[in-house]
Order: C-alpha cells, then sequence, then structure tokens
C-alpha cells in the first residue's frame, strides 16, 4: 500500500524534515507514527497524499509511483486517500450532513447517489443522529467523526490521520482511535500521527517512530509480527 525508499526532504530554507527514510506498510494494516513535535510525521503523511514532493527519493501509495506525480493526477490519487486533521477543518456553515456530502459534490458524484452514501459514512461513524447539526453544536469529538465521515465517504483504501486526538481529552481521544481502529477492520489500511503515547502503548499495533527526522523504531517484524 505505501512504500518509501530513501525518502529525503529537505525544504527551501534548508531544514531537512526527513532523512533518508525507507519503510514499507501493507494493505490493511494499521500503524501509528509516533516522534516529539518536529520529528517529522505530518511530512511524511504529507508525502503520502502528495502535498509535498520528496527531495529525494520515491515515493509508492496503492501501488503507483508518485514521485513525480503530474499536478493533474493529483485530485485522482486524493480521492483513493481520505485525510484527517487535528483541527477537524470542517466548513462552519455547513451542517454535519452537508459537509460530508460536499466532498462527493465536488468530485462530481451522481446527485442521487450523494444522500444515501452521506448517511452511510455518518451511520459508520455513529452520527447518523446529528446529520443536521452545524459544527459549532456538536463537540469536539462529534466533530472529529463527521471529519472521518467525510474522509471515508469516497471508500478509500487508505485512510491518514495527522494528530486526530491533538484537541480531545483522554477520554474522547480513545474513542476516536477505537473508531479508527474499526475502520481499519473493514479493510482499510490507516495511518496515525500522533505524539499521545498512551493509546499507542495500549493499542498494540506496529508503531513507527520517527526522532528528528530519521526512523529510530519500526515493528515492521519481530514481537509486532509474532502477536499480529
Ligand atoms: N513548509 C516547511 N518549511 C520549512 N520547514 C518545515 C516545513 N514543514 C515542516 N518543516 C520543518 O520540518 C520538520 C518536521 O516537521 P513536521 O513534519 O511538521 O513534524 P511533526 O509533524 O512530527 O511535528 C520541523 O523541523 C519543521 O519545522
Ligand atoms: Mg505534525
Amino acid at each position: 500500500m505505501i512504500r518509501l525508499q530513501g525518502v529525503t526532504k529537505r525544504h527551501p530554507n534548508g531544514l531537512t524534515a526527513l532523512t533518508d527514510v525507507s519503510l514499507s506498510i501493507a494493505e490493511g494494516e494499521f500503524v501509528f507514527l509516533i516522534g516529539p513535535t518536529g520529528a517529522g510525521k505530518s511530512t511524511l503523511l504529507r508525502l503520502l497524499y502528495r502535498a509535498e514532493a520528496p527531495t529525494t527519493g520515491r515515493v509508492f501509495v496503492t501501488g503507483r509511483d508518485i514521485t513525480r506525480l503530474p499536478a493533474r493526477a493529483v485530485p485522482a490519487l486524493r480521492r483513493g486517500i481520505g485525510v484527517v486533521f487535528q483541527d477537524f477543518k470542517l466548513l462552519p456553515r455547513k451542517t454535519a450532513c452537508e459537509n460530508v456530502a460536499f466532498a462527493l459534490q465536488v468530485t462530481g458524484t451522481p446527485p442521487d447517489e450523494i444522500r444515501p452514501r452521506t448517511l452511510a459514512a455518518l451511520e459508520v461513524v455513529g452520527l447518523a443522529g446529528r446529520a443536521d447539526a452545524l459544527p459549532w453544536q456538536l463537540s469536539g469529538g462529534e466533530q472529529q467523526r463527521v471529519s472521518i465521515a467525510r474522509a471515508i465517504v469516497h471508500r478509500p483504501r487508505l485512510l491518514l490521520a495527522d494528530e486526530p486526538t491533538g484537541n480531545l481529552d483522554p477520554r474522547t481521544s480513545w474513542e476516536i482511535i477505537q473508531l479508527l481502529s474499526r475502520i481499519n477492520l473493514r479493510g482499510t489500511t490507516v495511518v496515525v500521527a500522533t505524539h499521545n503515547t498512551l493509546v499507542v502503548d495500549i493499542l498494540r499495533k506496529r508503531v513507527i517512530e520517527l526522532a528528528g527526522g530519521l526512523v529510530v523504531r519500526d515493528e515492521d517484524d519481530g514481537l509486532y509480527a509474532s502477536q499480529a
């Protein structure tokens, strides 16, 4: 599903966010990407949904080499990838239902498919009963659920979450991680960047740890594999 080969990302200001990172993530895996602020987690995710290109090295996503993807091919790539952020990024004047439906509208989904697919996505995240609520009427956890519904409404094979629990209390964080885990069990590959090591320790999923732009731990084999 994902392969990075010797990826280095150097920013124009000379800062190197990732140095010679190589890793593979198989279809169907659930992986935590951990490390302190500035470690390079967001940069790694941004390379996967093509918000950035690597300086050197190669990036493969869903079986495609996206190292030098032309700009016109980016929208098609993004339709196969759901992305969730710390700050939800909901449209404030649209209801939960409209926020999710909007993702389908902008990609030209046939109008008669939009409502059933939107409600199905809200059902998955447990918010079918709040479809007509505006973001400000929802708790932080509920807003994150709406953003997850929006991210999965295209039925992506890959779901990326960048600090999805960064604005949430511990109990709500745990619920969101469990929701992502359930989505993974339905067959979606999930990569979660977080510095919330509590949930990471409890869930016993594969952990890739970055520090200063280097992979310092990857339980791709050994302990993790023997427990999987
Ligand atoms: N657009 C950018 N321009 C310059 N430096 C950046 C940019 N984005 C990230 N960086 C730097 O790259 C490093 C990694 O950042 P980031 O990937 O956001 O780490 P994390 O998500 O683990 O906190 C940091 O030193 C950060 O300052
Ligand atoms: Mg980050």
